[in-house]
Order: structure tokens, then C-alpha cells, then sequence
């Protein structure tokens, strides 16, 4: 990956191929695009954080909420996460990210079903990687993020100004250039920051480049 040579991804060049492939196989016109065959702004520069804080992670258990290729999952695992569960609501998300975690020689749990009627998940810190791209996702996203924070889990957003991402209350930690594709953005180069909810006594504040 471009800025993260350690994370091996199996990526797509070209976003509707795929997307047709897709639609074939699953006779749905309407399938979702195929978000997890691409690395996204906000999942890179979460990936770079966590490779310049690696405390932030390192011994404790990560959940990476729309984990897509599984690149954060990954990168949390690489950064010494003990247990890592990726979420993602796309079928085949969860097999990109079983082949992705195997590139990577990393073991990462995967979950299909959607978790964001449940009660956040038992573990330390939560990763959300450029989930708010869309409106009835993002809106969903947030109040369940400050139920994980509430208790007790440390939440990373990584987002490169997305509209549906309100900052108020978050916390910067970092901003980085992350390089994309301009198969789903208009810029191959994007401004990627890091957020956590509220203060972020366990994460440290800073910006870079
Ligand atoms: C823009 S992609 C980001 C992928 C990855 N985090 C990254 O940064 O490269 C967002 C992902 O969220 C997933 N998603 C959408 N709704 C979801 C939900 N309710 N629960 C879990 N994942 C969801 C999509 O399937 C997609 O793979």
C-alpha cells in the first residue's frame, strides 16, 4: 500500500468490472459497489496512525467497524493487537477479508451482520475507517460510536472531510496525505485525518506533514 509498504491488499484498478461481476453473481442489479476492493482515505490514514502509534492499539482487542478490504483490521493486528474483529455488512467484504488477513499473515475474526443495533462489542478500542460516505450509514454510525465511548472504548475515526462526518466533539490526532484512487474519489491525493470522540486521553494529539 502506498505509505503503508507493510499492508499487502488484494485491490481492484477498476471499480465497475467488478461492480457488473458482482451483479452477476448475486442477480441483484442494485448490489452494493464494491467498496472492499479498494483502500479508502480514511481506512489509510488510520493505517498510517496506527503504524506511527502503535500503542494505541498493541496488546489490547480492536473491532474495525466496515472494515471493506480489511485494511485497518490488518494494520491494527501488524501495530500488535491481540484480538481483532472486522465488521462489515457486504459478503464480500468478509471474503476479502479472510484472503487479506492471509496475505498479511494476520489473524482477524470477521463479522457479517450489521452491529449497529447492538450494544458496542467487548473490546478496548474501536477503528472506523471512512464511514461516512453516505448518508444513512453515517447517521448511524456516530450515536453508536458514542455508546462504545460511554463505555469505555476508545473510538479512531479516519476520514478525509467527508460531508456526513460533523466534527464537533471530535478530537484531531493526525493528518496525513493518503494516496487513493480516482476510480471513487475526484483526487488521487487526499487529506486524511484521524479522530477520536471527545477527548482522547489514551491517544496522542498531534499532526503531521
Ligand atoms: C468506504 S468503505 C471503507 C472500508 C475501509 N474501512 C477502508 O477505509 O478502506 C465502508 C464499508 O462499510 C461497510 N458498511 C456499510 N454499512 C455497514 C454497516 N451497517 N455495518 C458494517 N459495515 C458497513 C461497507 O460495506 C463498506 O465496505
Amino acid at each position: 500500500m502506498p505509505g503503508l509498504a507493510e499492508v499487502r491488499l488484494h485491490l481492484a484498478e477498476e471499480v465497475l468490472p467488478l461492480w457488473h461481476a458482482v451483479q452477476v453473481e448475486t442477480r441483484d442489479e442494485d448490489a452494493a459497489l464494491p467498496y472492499w476492493a479498494f483502500a479508502w482515505a480514511g481506512g489509510l490514514a488510520i493505517g498510517q496512525y496506527l503504524r506511527e502509534h502503535p500503542e494505541a492499539v498493541a496488546g489490547r482487542r480492536v473491532f474495525d467497524l466496515g472494515s471493506g478490504s480489511g485494511l485497518c483490521a490488518i494494520a491494527a493486528r501488524r501495530a500488535g493487537a491481540t484480538n481483532v474483529i472486522a465488521a462489515d455488512i457486504d459478503p464480500f467484504a468478509a471474503a476479502a477479508i479472510e484472503l487479506n488477513a492471509r496475505a498479511n499473515g494476520s489473524r482477524v475474526s470477521v463479522v457479517s451482520r450489521d452491529v449497529l443495533d447492538e450494544e458496542p462489542p467487548e473490546v478496548d478500542v474501536i477503528l472506523a475507517g471512512d464511514c461516512w460516505y453516505e448518508a444513512g450509514f453515517a447517521e448511524r454510525v456516530l450515536p453508536w460510536l458514542r455508546r462504545a465511548q460511554a463505555a469505555g472504548i476508545e473510538t479512531l475515526l479516519g476520514d478525509p472531510g467527508r460531508r456526513y462526518l460533523p466534527i464537533d466533539g471530535l478530537t484531531e490526532l493526525a493528518a496525513y496525505e493518503v494516496r487513493t484512487t480516482t476510480e471513487l474519489e475526484d483526487l488521487r491525493l487526499k487529506q486524511g485525518r484521524v479522530y477520536a470522540l471527545g477527548a482522547a486521553p489514551g491517544f496522542e494529539s498531534q499532526s503531521s506533514r
